[in-house]
């Protein structure tokens, strides 16, 4: 019984990054990096598409290090496309054709710097709605702890990929091949959040503050797209400096 205990894993939730460097878990931990609108959707897109790696960027001048080295470079500042840049951040500007065995480097205003904050980890893999079973399956893999860092909007509170970790708890909760000790408020929170909003998802989205920014700036076609789970099995995993693809596709 003792030994059962002691083998359960803990997940917990970052609402934003902020709260990263006071987590709980400090070891034996596995980060899966979460934004939702748009850029992990993105990544994930890119990756189904056959890019060959994504350099992720925090600091938007470090992309000039990269031009006309035959990288595409791709980012955003506030969901603006950078003048700089060869695409924004919207998932639909990483097509085949654009992409495929492409090497991409982006930064995005919080997705990219979540990436960064997380480099203590075992493990950084990105998640999205795209990839939530996958990513699911992998984290039962791997025995470890889960940490899920929502990338937030500007180290604020956000709903979308808050409702993502409460998603990839309850896939986790009902998963045979893992032991879940689910006793960390912020993943019980989540989970409420998400089982509240998955009765009808896309009019819960409405309620999101990015959804809305989105719309603003007439870039709101990807929210559907986003929110439509298990459409895609990469499993982007940052190792040496880049995100590639773990999948055995
Ligand atoms: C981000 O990283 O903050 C976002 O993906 C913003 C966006 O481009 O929608």
């Amino acid at each position: 019984m003792e030994q059962q205990i002691e083998n359960k894993k803990t997940i917990e939730v970052c609402f934003t990054p902020i709260l990263y460097p006071y987590k709980l878990i400090k070891k034996d931990f596995v980060v899966i990096i979460v934004d939702v609108l748009r850029a992990t959707t993105t990544i994930c897109t890119a990756f189904q598409n056959g890019a060959k790696a994504i350099v992720p960027i925090a600091n938007v001048e470090d992309i000039n290090k990269y031009k006309n080295n035959g990288f595409i470079i791709a980012g955003e500042r506030d969901g603006i496309k950078l003048e700089n840049a060869d695409l924004g951040n919207s998932p639909f500007n990483f097509t085949k054709e654009v992409v495929a065995d492409k090497t991409i480097v982006i930064t995005t205003t919080n997705g990219t710097q979540a990436i960064e904050m997380a480099k203590d980890a075992d493990s950084i893999v990105i998640g999205s709605f795209l990839n939530l079973n996958a990513i699911g399956n992998w984290i039962t893999e791997q025995n470890k702890n889960v940490i899920i860092l929502c990338a937030g909007w500007k180290n604020k509170f956000n709903l979308e990929d808050t409702l993502f970790a409460g998603a990839l708890v309850e896939y986790l909760s009902d998963s045979l091949n893992f032991n879940l000790n689910l006793s960390c408020d912020s993943a019980i929170a989540a989970l409420d959040l998400w089982t509240i909003a998955k009765e009808d998802l896309l009019d819960y989205v409405e309620k999101t503050s990015h959804r809305h920014r989105l719309k603003r700036m007439v870039l709101d076609d990807v929210i559907e797209y986003c929110f439509t789970p298990n459409v895609s099995e990469v499993i982007p995993a940052y190792i040496d400096g880049k995100l590639i693809d773990i999948s055995e596709k």
